[in-house]
């Protein structure tokens, strides 16, 4: 499948638990996503719950549950491992947050974003 890219400037020097939103389209609609940085790696995954499609972050930006072990929903608390998106608690247990693939460049990231038809 082709993938065009969007680059977020300065995302590779992000700190271990630090998140960074940033937006992108499918087809013609203006979606989030955002990248993390967990045991040293950057990760980056759509901004939707899988119980609901719905924003994960209620207050923008904090992804991380209280003891910043895991991506909490907003919503009703489902919890995702931050290395593998997959749902570990909560309605869409067995779920994975949609990831991305990405690519440091320097100090910007490159996350390649899957094209879709446009609707
Ligand atoms: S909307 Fe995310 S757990 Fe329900």
């Amino acid at each position: 499948m082709s993938a065009y890219e969007v680059v977020i400037a300065g995302a590779g020097r992000l700190q271990e638990l630090e998140t960074l939103k940033f937006e992108y389209r499918e087809g013609r609609r203006k979606r989030e996503g955002f990248v993390l940085r967990y045991q040293g790696d950057l990760y980056a995954y759509r901004n939707e719950c899988c119980h609901i499609p719905m924003t994960l972050d209620w207050v923008d930006n904090r992804f991380l549950s209280r003891d910043r072990r895991h991506i909490q929903c907003a919503g009703h608390g489902a919890l995702y491992e931050p290395g593998s998106g997959l749902c570990v608690w909560g309605p869409p247990a067995g779920s994975k947050l949609a990831g991305f693939e990405i690519e440091l460049r320097g100090d910007d990231l490159v996350v390649k974003i899957p094209r879709s038809p446009s609707p």
